[in-house]
Parts: C-alpha cells; sequence; structure tokens
C-alpha cells in the first residue's frame, strides 16, 4: 500500500438520481491527482475534492494536445461489495500511451492504489442500478507553458469517477453504422491510434458529427491507406461473425488494443469458436450482407461494454444485420462479460480487483 494524504471534502455532492441512461453527466466527490518534474519524478500524490484545475494558457496540453487517458469501471457486486475490472491492464496501456506521446510513466502500483482508495472514499458513488458502474478516468497532461513544439517538461496525472449508465442515449439496442471513406480515425503505420491519446477522439469528432445528420448512431472506420479494411466503429473495436468465422481486424499503429475486446477474444477462444485475426475489407462484409452470410456485428469497448450492430451503411447501400435484432453470439457475450464484470460468474481470469 503506498501512503499518500487524503482530503476529504467538507461539502458533499448530492446524488444523481438515476445514472442508468447516462453516461458521465456527474463526477465524484474526490479526485486523485499527482505532478511531475524533471528534478523530483512523479511526486505529491494525493486525493483531494474534485476540483476544476487551472492551467498555464500555453500549457503542452492545451496548444498541442499531450494528453492521455484510460479509463476502467468499478462494479457494485449483489453482495453490496465493489470491485475493478481489469484495472491493471488499463494502467500497462496507459504506461504505452504515455511513451508514445512522450510522456513520463506513472508506477502501476501506486495508481492501482489510488484507484482502489478513491473508489472506497467514494463508494456512495458507485451506482447499483442494473448496468450501471463507476467509471475510473485516469488522464495525463502535459502542463508545461510552451510555444515551441517539444514534450513539456512538467504533467499532472488525475484520477476522477462518474457514475454511469448506458453510453448510447438509446440504451443498449442494435446501432445503425455508417462505414465513411472521407475521414479517417488513425493513420496507419506510424500514427498514434494505438495510444488513448486524446487526440484521436478529436479527429474523429466531425466525421461522428456527419453521421449523427444522416440518422447513424455511430463511424465505421476504415484503414487511412486503402479506405477498405476496417478498423473501429465509434470509440470501440470492431467484431464480425461472417459464414461461421468471428473476426476482428488485428491490432497495428491505428487500432487501440481494447480490454473488451481482449476479454471478448479470450471468452470466445473457451467458447471453441476460433476467433481470428485477419484484415476484413469493407467489400466482403457487403458481400456477406447481401448474400445472408453477415451473421453478426458488433462494437466492444469498457464504456458500451458488447454493442450489436442493427444496419451497416456504405457506399449509399444498406444492409440489415440479424434483420436489425441482437444476434445470438453477442447476446451470449453481453451476458458473459457482464456477468463477470458484476461478480455474478466464477473469475478464473483475476480479472476483478
Ligand atoms: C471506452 O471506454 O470504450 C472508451 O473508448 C472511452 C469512451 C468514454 C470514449
Amino acid at each position: 500500500m503506498h501512503a499518500f494524504p487524503v482530503r476529504l471534502t467538507e461539502s458533499p455532492k448530492p446524488l444523481p438520481k438515476d445514472v442508468s441512461k447516462s453516461f458521465g453527466d456527474a463526477y465524484g466527490d474526490h479526485m486523485f491527482l499527482m505532478d511531475y518534474d524533471r528534478e523530483r519524478g512523479w511526486h505529491d500524490a494525493r486525493i483531494e475534492p474534485f476540483r476544476n484545475i487551472s492551467l498555464h494558457p500555453s500549457a503542452a496540453v492545451v496548444q498541442y494536445a499531450q494528453t492521455i487517458f484510460d479509463g476502467s469501471k468499478g462494479y457494485r457486486r449483489a453482495d453490496g461489495g465493489i470491485h475493478l475490472f481489469r484495472p491493471q491492464v488499463h494502467v500497462e496501456r496507459l504506461n504505452r500511451s504515455a511513451a508514445r506521446l512522450c510522456m513520463p510513466p506513472v508506477d502501476p502500483d501506486l495508481v492501482l492504489d489510488a484507484m482502489l482508495r478513491l473508489t472506497r472514499i467514494d463508494s456512495r458513488w458507485v451506482p447499483s442500478e442494473p448496468g450501471t458502474a463507476i467509471y475510473v478516468r485516469q488522464t495525463m497532461i502535459g502542463t508545461e507553458g510552451l510555444m515551441v513544439v517539444r514534450p513539456s517538461n512538467t504533467y499532472t496525472f488525475m484520477i476522477f469517477l462518474s457514475p454511469v449508465g448506458s453510453y448510447y442515449a438509446q440504451g443498449a439496442g442494435p446501432v445503425r453504422i455508417l462505414a465513411t471513406e472521407a475521414r479517417v480515425r488513425a493513420a496507419a503505420n506510424g500514427g498514434i491510434g494505438t495510444a488513448k491519446a486524446g487526440a484521436n477522439y478529436a479527429a474523429s469528432l466531425l466525421a461522428g458529427v456527419e453521421a449523427h445528420a444522416g440518422g447513424f448512431s455511430q463511424v465505421l472506420w476504415l484503414d487511412s491507406i486503402h479506405r477498405r479494411y476496417l478498423e473501429e466503429v465509434g470509440t470501440m473495436n470492431i467484431f464480425v461473425k461472417i459464414g461461421g468465422e468471428v473476426v476482428t481486424p488485428p491490432l497495428g499503429d491505428s487500432i487501440l488494443p481494447g480490454v473488451t475486446r481482449d476479454s471478448a477474444l479470450t471468452l470466445m477462444r473457451e467458447w471453441g469458436l476460433a476467433p481470428s485475426e485477419r484484415p476484413i475489407d469493407i467489400e466482403e462484409v457487403m458481400a456477406a450482407g447481401r448474400d445472408g452470410r453477415l451473421e453478426e456485428m458488433w462494437g466492444v469497448g469498457t464504456a458500451a461494454v458488447v454493442s450489436p450492430v442493427g444496419e451497416l451503411t456504405y457506399r449509399g447501400e444498406s444492409v440489415a444485420i440479424n434483420g436489425g435484432r441482437t444476434g445470438p453470439l453477442v447476446q451470449r457475450l453481453y451476458d458473459a462479460v457482464t456477468a463477470l464484470q458484476y461478480g455474478k460468474a466464477p473469475d478464473p481470469y483475476g480479472w476483478r480487483v
């Protein structure tokens, strides 16, 4: 256990009434912070009341987007207890994101302690309605005021909590998605798509707005070179089941190594489904959609967990997937992942902490 000071709030906020249909509308009473400079390394680890932060107008994060984040979830079990789901994997990924953006690594044990401590201190914020969780957001920002483009010499790392329900306003049902050739989320072969960098989410906004204007929930991202291989859907990794084969794109510079992607692959391997990781051509998916071999399609991510795709549109043509309804494998995966998350199934993997 790492020791760090805790200053509790004197004015706890009222809890939101029902978070099952919202995502990130409320924030806990406390936050973890620590600071970094070249002389002292990470220092002043502490928990204090949740508050706004103040920044130099020319801070590296403000001007040149030197920022990364990660997020895991904590779950309220039926016995009232709380645990986090695979938090260490998120911290490992945070450190890989940090390396990609020239930021200093954090001590994984310290950050895990901080996540557990903060969740305990703010335990009244952990909701218990079905489908809800506490989202534990970790963020690192470059704080040095600078005008030249170079890595910041100073950083702040924060952890804060938000009680969340479903990521999509319409709930967990199948969504309509639009494959876009005009815009890409991340560049292949050398880009930062594999890091959880704020800049990747900024890059995704315009295509998302355009998709929404067309009545679609999410963008299906294609690769930046050929504009034909599936990469991700919205903020999630993508899976398809075509003619009996379960397949997801292989990890590379432009695809985020999702924790839920890994959990889903682990479970489906155990079920004997032998999921493949190989490039998936959008033309292959559309052809399968036309001749009835596109059985299921879904996104996976920490926020939305397992999210079915009901309809895919590409170059003005739409194909329905499983008649626009949630398919049996998507349902099985959702049930299995959430049973592990909520402590309703044995955890042979040691994923609950
Ligand atoms: C996810 O958890 O699936 C994410 O990508 C983070 C999301 C809130 C943008």
